[in-house]
């Protein structure tokens, strides 16, 4: 028997809204359900939520180890395990992202609280990263798999801190291929020359946004969303007035698996250097630093 049987989906492969729902009574089984749902629909949204700063946190831990945003500071309130965004204070994610993709563990989970939002526009999108991969035509899908990309902080002010993720990382509970780039935080593809990178992440970046992976959500105030991030990208669509808050939870990511092991090594320029090799510092730098760190 279910717990949530007031379940509608939003659209076929990503989305699903739970209504007569209180989740400050969510707890036992009915979290092991809420995870497996989560991890079929991949955004769950749960419309009429009297939720306290306190019930928010309490129910994220339910899902794991929480953590703070490792660079924005909340404008409004202070709470280590509670991150604010407000658009007064320039909090508009409108760039399509996974969350904190330049960590090595990214947040697996985030839960969000619509606290205040305009009258109209401010939607939010999230598209399926699993989808997106499936639709790729087979040579694209086997390139793909050989491939990893650096990802790293500079839209938080930090591009000093970097990572480097495989382009199609195994979902760890569906063992489902995730394509895993975001336009936000991916930089640079390890094994192709600049140019090739620049091309090929453009299009797998503009690919995942196509709606058929994807669901535009309306807000109401008081709904709580939450969203598997290790298989999709959200996107805020920045066209309203006034003020519009989020309070989010972030549960602490797991290791990140590659689909496949790559059989290539990263792009080498053989020692020749040019005008171009500006553009390969950033990538050079990062393994030399590795390179550093493991001898
Ligand atoms: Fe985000």
């Amino acid at each position: 028997m279910s717990f949530f049987s007031e379940l509608k989906l939003i659209s076929p492969s990503i989305g699903a809204e739970i209504n007569n729902v209180d989740l400050k009574k969510v707890e036992g089984n009915a979290i092991n359900e809420l995870k497996d749902l989560l991890s079929r629909h991949k955004v769950l949204f749960f419309p009429n939520q009297k939720i306290s700063i306190e019930d928010h946190v309490a129910f994220g831990e339910k899902f794991g180890e929480l953590q703070g945003h490792p660079h924005i500071n909340n404008p409004n309130i202070k709470h280590a395990k509670i991150f604010e965004l407000a658009a007064s204070s320039g909090g508009i994610a409108d760039e399509w992202h996974t969350d904190l993709t330049f960590q090595e563990q990214p947040a697996l989970l985030s839960i969000l609280h619509m606290v205040e939002l305009p009258e109209v526009g401010g939607d939010t999108l999230w598209t399926d990263l699993v989808a997106a991969f499936k639709a790729l035509s087979k040579p694209i899908q086997d390139m793909c798999m050989e491939l990893s990309a650096l990802h790293d902080a500079s839209p938080h002010l930090h591009p000093e801190k970097m990572t480097i993720h495989p382009v199609v990382r195994k979902h760890p509970d569906t063992n489902e291929p995730v394509l895993y780039v975001n336009e936000h935080f991916t930089r640079r593809i390890v094994e192709f020359a600049h140019e090739e990178s620049e091309h090929f992440l453009k299009f797998l970046t503009s690919w995942v946004q196509k709606p058929e992976f994807s669901l535009r959500y309306k807000w109401q105030k008081h709904t709580v969303a939450m969203w598997d991030n290790r298989s999709t990208q959200h996107y805020v669509v920045n066209n309203f007035e006034g003020e519009r808050i989020i309070q989010r939870v972030t549960v602490t990511g797991d290791k990140i698996e590659p689909y496949k092991q790559s059989s290539y090594q990263a792009w080498n320029a053989n020692g020749k250097f040019s005008a171009k090799s500006r553009y390969d510092f950033q990538l050079m730098g990062y393994l030399d630093s590795i390179f550093k760190e493991k001898n």
